[in-house]
């Protein structure tokens, strides 16, 4: 590491033991701080103030950044910054202008807009064809979240087809979700970077048996692929006229701008996966081109890091409050805590410090009503994302109202809590009989300074929506950066995988089970007994 980002790791460290270091009420009594502390990027506006970076954490926040951006434009020239993998991290050119990424000697866009050209020209044949109703996208991990999350959040009632996301290997989801399909209407993607995922592939089997009981050899006409692995999907029967095809620099969980977003154009219309990919790239823009104290995703980066590092709060919540962004909390689970839940730096020395926080979400008002409550009153605060829309797309103006208002209210509430004067106040209001007050009160304080950021969007539309997942896969990179680590590789998915493997054939009927731990050994025999029974 340079001496000089050891010297600012080691003044935000002193900015942290600071007493008071964690308070906000008293840095909201600078009337210009909400000011100071919003910034906006494309259509969408960041409140960071409630949180507590005052203007000396801000600057050593900086002084950290210094670096960053040049890592950026590494990542834009093309450069291998994906070192464990070997490889480019070119996702950004999934949604730039044609002639503008490089992967080395070759010209990225140019590929990229010639896959685009191809999904267009097959969509307009699908959807002017009117034989498929149904879209069924068979994919896991970044093949399914990302374009699942999106397809959910702007498909409305008109919209072209169903689309339908298929991931776990569960056979309970193909079987709930085979009696509302039509083999001869249904249209089946499986999506797949590697084309050799064992749960992509077994519903890819059973799926493709289904549609060839019904349809016999004309099924393959059924079958549309999107991978890098031409040859697996060649071998699994997908005419090449019906095979998407990206690069192995578009990482799983940034993928759903690339051949994997083929679900959302079917569904919801090649117009509206068109405004997504321009969303994303508005956000580019601002990414490539905003100096370091106007850059939100470094910014919301820094943020994170005071309050993982400076502050040691290893989670955060993540709060749409939009029913259509229901999925956006599990999308970013992948994107952030795939990217940054590591343990060693680059160049494979332990980091020295925590990275990556977990994780958790759910749209307002549903969170209130669950996980809330230890936000507000639980031992650790967890700084919490609050995501709202100005203007709804659908006409009930009351229930929109309440849902702004619960959502400024939960940031407003753990902000400023409730003392005991208050609460006393209220129950003595009530006729609360004081002995009851005393022995109540310590349960209906509220400490406050609890740390959120608002993001503020003017409406829901697949340009706004762009522009949001990118902000964050942006936000990832910037952390990726400064914690040192290689946020683009998920080593910490093989084992488990491996060890599947191996315990497959041991848990058909009579096998025996080879060497395991004696717990993993005892589970095994209870799970032979029990299905023996
Ligand atoms: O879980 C590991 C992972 O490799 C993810 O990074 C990826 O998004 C997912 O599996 C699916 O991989 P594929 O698209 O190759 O099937």
């Amino acid at each position: 590491m340079a001496d000089g980002a050891e010297a600012a790791w080691n003044r935000l460290a002193e900015l942290a033991r600071a007493p008071g270091a964690s308070a906000i009420r008293p840095l909201m009594e600078d009337p210009s701080r909400a000011a100071r502390f919003t910034h906006r990027a494309g259509d969408i506006l960041a409140d960071l103030s409630k949180t507590s970076v005052s203007d000396a954490v801000r600057e050593a926040l900086l002084d950290l950044a210094r670096g960053v951006l040049a890592a950026r434009d590494a990542m834009a020239r093309g450069e291998r910054i994906n070192a464990t993998e070997d490889r480019a991290v070119l996702h950004m050119a999934l949604r730039g202008p044609r002639g503008t990424f490089r992967s080395g000697e070759e010209d990225a866009s140019a590929e990229v807009h010639a896959t685009l050209d191809a999904m267009q020209a097959f969509c307009a044949r699908i959807h002017g064809e009117g034989r498929f109703t149904d879209v069924v996208n068979i994919g896991i991990g970044g093949s399914d979240l990302g374009p699942q999350m999106a397809a959910r959040a702007l498909w409305r009632h008109g919209m072209p087809m169903r689309a339908h996301y298929l991931s776990n290997v569960d056979g309970h989801a193909w079987e709930v979700m085979r009696h509302g399909l039509d083999p001869a209407r249904t249209l089946v993607l499986v999506a797949s970077k590697t084309f050799t995922t064992a749960e992509t592939m077994a519903n890819a089997h059973l799926v493709r048996g289904w549609l060839r009981d019904a349809l016999g050899e004309a099924a393959g006409a059924n079958l549309v692929a999107l991978s890098t692995n031409l040859r697996a999907t060649a071998d699994f029967g997908v005419p090449e006229s019906q095979v998407f095809g990206f690069r192995d620099w578009v990482g799983g969980r940034f993928s759903l701008w690339s051949a994997i977003g083929l679900s959302i154009a079917l569904a919801c219309g090649w117009e509206v996966f068109a405004a997504l990919l321009a969303g994303a790239r508005r956000m580019d823009e601002h990414f490539l081109s905003a100096p370091e104290a106007e850059n939100l995703p470094l910014l919301m980066a820094l943020t994170e890091v005071w309050h993982v590092n400076g502050l040691g709060l290893p989670s955060r919540a993540v709060l749409p409050y939009d029913e259509r962004l229901a999925r956006f909390p599990a999308h970013l689970q992948q994107v952030e805590m795939e990217s940054l839940g590591k343990r060693v730096t680059l160049g494979g020395l332990p980091v020295p410090r925590p990275t990556g926080p977990v994780v958790f979400g759910e749209p307002g008002t549903n969170s209130q009503h669950s996980f809330m409550q230890l936000l507000h009153q639980g031992t650790t605060p967890v700084p919490a994302d609050i995501v709202l829309v100005a203007n709804p797309a659908h006409g009930f103006e009351e229930n929109h109202r309440q849902l702004l208002a619960n959502g400024l209210a939960q940031a407003e509430a753990l902000l400023r809590g409730r003392d005991a004067t208050e609460v006393r106040a209220e129950m003595e209001a009530k006729g609360v009989a004081p002995a009851a007050v005393e022995a109540l009160l310590p349960h209906r304080l509220f400490p406050g300074d609890r740390p959120s950021t608002t993001l503020v969007l003017p409406r829901l539309d697949a340009n706004t929506l762009g522009q949001l997942v990118a902000l964050y896969e942006h936000k990832v990179f910037c952390l990726g950066a400064l914690w040192e680590v290689n946020a683009f590789d998920q080593w910490g998915v093989e084992l488990g995988k491996q060890l599947a493997g191996a315990l497959l054939p041991e848990l058909a009927p009579g096998a025996k089970a080879g060497a395991h731990d004696p717990s993993t050994t005892a589970l095994i025999a209870e799970l032979h007994r029990l299905r023996a029974d």
